[in-house]
């Protein structure tokens, strides 16, 4: 059975980004895979995190995963920081990554903008400590948003070089799994810039813990344009907002934008935003509350979390440990 692996930052709130690109795309793969889900707490901090913050985050973002539908029982939740072999495994590949491949990385020019000689070193390695996240359980399938392509290839490049320089097969290829219509869901104030939990604008994205008329003034505010929607997806080509707003419709309905098209060719945004309100209202609601039924008991998130790094050790400790025998390093006992 091939064996899963995904990750996501405690920096805020989910959003309806995550959900739509990663956590339900998680939840639908449970059936049929071995999942290891990881709230990955050593990412989060490659930017500054205020302590008592990334503490809550940290619960908050298992409370959420708990009621999207994660099975903390047939499969494994815990945070990154509790299992020690993802900070060991990323220092060899800090050794095994060129510095020409993390020049390349889009994510790392965007986060640090014009400043980036005051980055931190972590957001520079972060794409070695993802892929010592993935092969420190030798996952084959990882299951991210659109955004997160270009990390994953340098993770396969990462496990080949490590193969080739050690002369051994022990690291398998990765495949990224990129699902659904909503692979990359955009800004609701603008069609060009990812939906994010760290954009300074709370007006920007739907949180999974909005309320009901939280979601509806995000929406109805949402950038769009003056023209109806059109009959065809080629007509959406140049109209980012619309094209994002028809992608989120289908994500929770169908799956398919020319089915969401075919029902409102010719409707104005004034009837197709409510539409698109009721349909996300319906799917997060429930979440939203199932999330604040969980957080009403912290030590039993944390207890579940806990129990997760330990289950979730005993496969990494042993794959880590091959690999520092493979690198020359001497038995630690
Ligand atoms: P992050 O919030 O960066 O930790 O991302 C966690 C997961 O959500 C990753 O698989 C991302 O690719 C995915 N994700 C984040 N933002 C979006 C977005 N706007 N649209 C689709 N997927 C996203
Ligand atoms: N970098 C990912 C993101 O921001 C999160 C992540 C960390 C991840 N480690 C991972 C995703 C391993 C998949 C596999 O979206």
């Amino acid at each position: 059975m091939a064996r899963i692996f995904s990750g996501i930052q405690p920096s805020g709130i989910p959003t309806l980004g995550n959900y739509l690109g990663a956590i339900r795309n998680w939840v639908a793969l449970q059936e049929g895979h071995e999942c290891i889900w990881c709230v990955v707490d050593l990412h989060a901090i490659t930017v500054w995190q205020e302590p008592a913050a990334l503490a809550r985050q940290t619960r908050e973002m298992a409370a959420v995963l708990l009621a999207c539908g994660i099975d903390p029982g047939r499969h494994i939740l815990f945070a990154q920081s509790h299992v020690r072999a993802h900070a060991q495994l990323a220092w060899i590949f800090n050794c095994v990554a060129r510095l020409g491949w993390l020049n390349r990385m889009t994510q790392f020019k965007d986060k640090a903008g014009k400043d980036r000689e005051a980055v931190s070193t972590g957001l520079y390695v972060y794409p070695n400590l993802m892929a010592a996240d993935i092969l420190a359980y030798h996952a084959t399938q990882v299951p991210v948003g659109d955004d997160q392509r270009q990390h994953l290839e340098l993770a396969n490049d990462i496990a080949q070089k490590f193969n080739h320089d050690y002369g051994t097969e022990f690291f398998p290829p990765i495949e990224p799994l990129i699902l659904g219509p909503a692979a990359r869901v955009m800004s609701l104030r603008d069609g060009s810039k990812k939906m994010s939990k760290s954009d300074s604008s709370d007006q920007s994205r739907i949180n999974m813990n909005d309320d009901a008329d939280t979601i509806a003034l995000k929406i109805r505010r949402a950038k769009t344009d003056a023209e109806p929607l059109p009959d065809t997806l080629a007509a959406l080509e140049g109209r980012p907002e619309a094209r994002n707003l028809v992608g989120i419709y289908a994500a929770l309905t169908s799956g398919d934008p020319a089915l969401v098209l075919r029902e409102y060719a010719g409707k104005g945004f004034g009837v197709f935003k409510p539409a698109l309100t009721e349909v996300l209202i319906a799917a997060l609601a429930p979440i939203a509350r199932e999330t604040e039924r969980l957080l009403a008991d912290p030590a039993e998130i944390d207890a579940t979390l806990r129990r997760g790094a330990e289950r979730a050790a005993a496969i990494a400790d042993p794959i880590v440990a091959e690999a520092e025998r493979l690198v020359g390093f001497l038995p630690p006992r």
